[in-house]
């Protein structure tokens, strides 16, 4: 049995859909009772911030598909071992290669490293650069009208589909990826602009792209999020702390087949957007 966090997430839906098609049997961690899950997993209701709520989920699991971040994932982890559990694939973050304890992101994404790593259990570490999913971010303006305005116009990301995230985790599961390191990108480096016109092509839509300044950028994020994450975010992608244009062959390495495109995302959300 796998446990699947973030089942209702971009990423841990691709892993709970991909476990149950090729017929493992899955479970996804829910906060609500209610959750929309794909089709082939039970649910079990738990919060990653209460070690203590996670004990029915637990039970019966071989690996566990673990988001990072939380209050307590030593806690977390020793609950785990004691429930029989063998191995976690972990959902890191480029940035834990950093080791940054000034960055609020690196910070979360080292201490869960090492947490796993100081566990006992085995352990894979998948360290993805931002998802293509993250283009979701620009579903208001959209509905809006036919302009995107985006943050860090002039920062190319390998941006990486979910789904691939997925497929590596489903493969990395099933053993024989213990103690690895998987850096994980799509197939090529896109900034905004190239995204955006991307998603025009696909929506057949006639979209307008505007790269908001720095100063435009800094007060959206500030609205959004908490001030440590606009600061994490203004060193990765200011400072340049960050590097997410590198393409990596890992996803094809591990899978056999070539990391989705841009396009490829898009076609497949293509309803999101309309
Ligand atoms: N976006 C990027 O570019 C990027 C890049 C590298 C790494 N990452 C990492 O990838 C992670 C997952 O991304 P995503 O896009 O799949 O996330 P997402 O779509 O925002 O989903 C987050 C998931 O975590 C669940 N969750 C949140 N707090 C929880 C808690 N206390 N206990 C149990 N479950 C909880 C949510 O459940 P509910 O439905 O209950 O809210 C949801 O299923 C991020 O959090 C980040 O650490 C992201």
């Amino acid at each position: 049995m796998f446990l699947v966090t973030g089942a209702t997430g971009n990423v841990g839906a691709e892993v709970v859909s991909a476990l149950a098609k090729a017929g493992e049997p899955v479970r996804a961690l829910v906060r609500r009772p209610d959750a929309a899950l794909p089709d082939g997993a039970e649910a079990a209701l738990g919060d990653l911030n209460d070690p203590g709520s996670l004990g029915d989920a637990l039970k019966g699991v071989d690996g566990v598909f673990l988001l990072a971040g939380y209050h307590d994932m030593p806690g977390m982890l020793a609950r785990a071992r004691e429930a029989g559990v063998r191995r976690i694939v972990l959902l890191s973050g480029g940035s834990a290669a950093l080791a940054k304890m000034d960055n609020a992101v690196s910070a979360y994404m080292t201490l869960a490293e090492r947490a796993v790593r100081e566990s006992g259990l085995e352990w894979t570490f998948l360290r993805p650069r931002a998802f293509m999913s993250n283009a979701l971010r620009w579903l208001p303006q959209l509905r809006e009208g036919d302009t995107v305005r985006a943050q860090f116009p002039e920062v190319p990301v390998a941006c990486i589909d979910p789904a691939d995230i997925a497929a590596v985790a489903v493969r990395a599961l099933a053993g024989g990826h213990e103690g690895r390191i998987h850096e994980l990108t799509g197939p090529v480096a896109l900034r905004p602009a190239d995204q955006v016109a991307v998603l025009a092509e696909v929506l057949g839509r006639d979209l307008e792209f505007v790269g908001l300044s720095d100063e435009e950028t800094r007060a959206e994020l500030e609205a959004s999020m908490p001030r440590e994450y606009v600061e994490a975010f203004w060193d990765f992608y200011v400072g340049g702390t960050l590097d997410e244009a590198t393409v990596y062959p890992t996803v094809a390495e591990v899978t056999g087949r070539q990391p989705g495109t841009f396009a490829g995302w898009a076609a497949a959300h293509a309803d999101a957007f309309r």
